[in-house]
């Protein structure tokens, strides 16, 4: 298979796709860029990168034609703006999480993907978590029957994250930072969510901190089949400890078994009328968690830019592409609107108001 050529935006979250590239095979590191130059030295140095490669100007980055797909790793309100500006460069996207931070740019964003003929991949890295990605797999075995209904969630003590300078203002939002996570894990299972009702609230420790948006929520949705789901987090206070909780689970009830994939200690447990098994991947510890602790993400960004570069090879979509992605966002609007309004919100309506409502039947 050919190897493609990486072009990677944003060095601090980037430093976990630069490492996933490195090991692959499938990828060249071509290019870096970021505003900051020290970092910028420091990353060249860490991955024994030509410091040539490095440049705080993402135009010479998309100039250069050994970039075939760009890597975006800025905050979240700039997603839709670099995205943009590499497609139409015609260049490919590996956009993380959060896609958008709201639905403002989607009809550009999406026009900008089909005008360039290139493919946009949300990198919602927990789908290529080991528990997760097994998890998935056992699903479509047919071994759980049919599903009845999920619960996802995702805590985190990310006080150290309020540090960063865009963290305290007023374009950061847990909702879209923190939750995507597992309102992606419950889109994965029941992509015809269409309307959700929930409350969120800005916690003491998030007041304190200067933090301007909430940090703390819970959220049930409905399908368009009836399903029922559940998406919870906290983002500025303790969590409970992982040997009782692994604080980002998603949990499938079917007609036949339960399963639930754990983030800690890489654990997928299930249960069916006959069997009870807990299977864990700490043999994969090292792939995933690369820079010490178990709070970086080079795995699971290998696995993905692996998903993305076999599907380019066989003509096939990398998921979660544009449209997925855009619908995620919302679902996360509408989450966010339920919230204002104290009552339950359809995404078609979402949708309808920022003209995308072809994308959903
Ligand atoms: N599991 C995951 O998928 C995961 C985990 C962590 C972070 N993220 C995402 O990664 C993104 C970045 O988060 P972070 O924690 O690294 O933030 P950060 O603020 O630490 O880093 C952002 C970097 O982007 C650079 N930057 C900003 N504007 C730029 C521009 N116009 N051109 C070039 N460089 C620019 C900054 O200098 C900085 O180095 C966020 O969207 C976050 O949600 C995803």
């Amino acid at each position: 298979m050919k190897t493609l050529g990486l072009g990677v935006l944003g060095l601090s979250e980037g430093r976990s796709i630069i490492s996933g590239a490195r090991q692959s095979a499938l990828w060249n590191v071509v290019a870096l860029c970021d505003l900051n130059e020290q970092l910028g030295r420091e990353r060249c140095a860490e991955f024994g990168i030509d410091p040539a490669m490095f440049t705080t100007s993402f135009d010479r980055l998309l100039a250069n034609p050994a970039v075939e797909v760009v890597g975006i790793y800025t905050p979240d309100h700039l997603h839709a703006a670099h995205t943009i500006k590499a497609l139409q460069a015609g260049k490919h996207v590996i956009c993380t999480k959060p896609f958008l931070d709201n639905l403002s740019q989607a009809r550009a964003v999406l026009d900008a993907a089909r005008t360039a003929d290139r493919r946009v991949m949300v990198g919602q890295s927990t789908r290529f978590f080991a528990p997760f990605a097994r998890q998935r797999e056992h699903f479509e075995t047919g071994a759980f029957g049919e599903l009845n209904t999920i619960e996802a969630y995702y805590n985190a003590d990310h006080r150290w994250f309020l540090a960063k300078g865009w963290a305290k203002t007023d374009a950061f939002k847990w909702l879209y930072g923190g939750l995507s996570h597992p309102v992606d894990l419950v889109r994965w299972y029941l992509p015809d969510i269409e309307e959700v009702s929930g409350y969120s609230r800005l916690s003491e420790n998030g007041k304190k901190l200067g933090l301007v948006h909430a940090d703390t929520f819970h959220f049930i949705f409905k399908s368009a089949g009836g399903k029922i789901a559940r998406v919870s987090g906290t983002y500025s206070s303790p969590v409970t400890p992982n040997q009782r909780d692994s604080n980002m689970s998603c949990i499938l009830r079917g007609s036949l078994g339960a399963s639930q994939g754990d983030y800690y200690e890489l654990r997928y447990a299930w249960k069916t009328d006959n069997q009870s098994v807990v299977e864990t991947f700490e043999d994969q510890d090292a792939h995933f968690f690369r820079f010490g602790g178990h709070s970086h993400h080079a795995g699971e960004y290998q696995n993905y830019i692996e998903h993305f570069a076999r599907c380019l090879a066989d003509g096939s979509v990398p998921k979660p592409d544009v449209a997925e992605g855009i619908v995620t966002v919302a679902l996360m609007q509408a989450m966010e609107q339920s919230c204002l309004e104290n009552r339950p919100v359809k995404v078609r309506d979402v949708l309808a108001r920022h003209g995308l409502d072809d994308l959903i039947a």
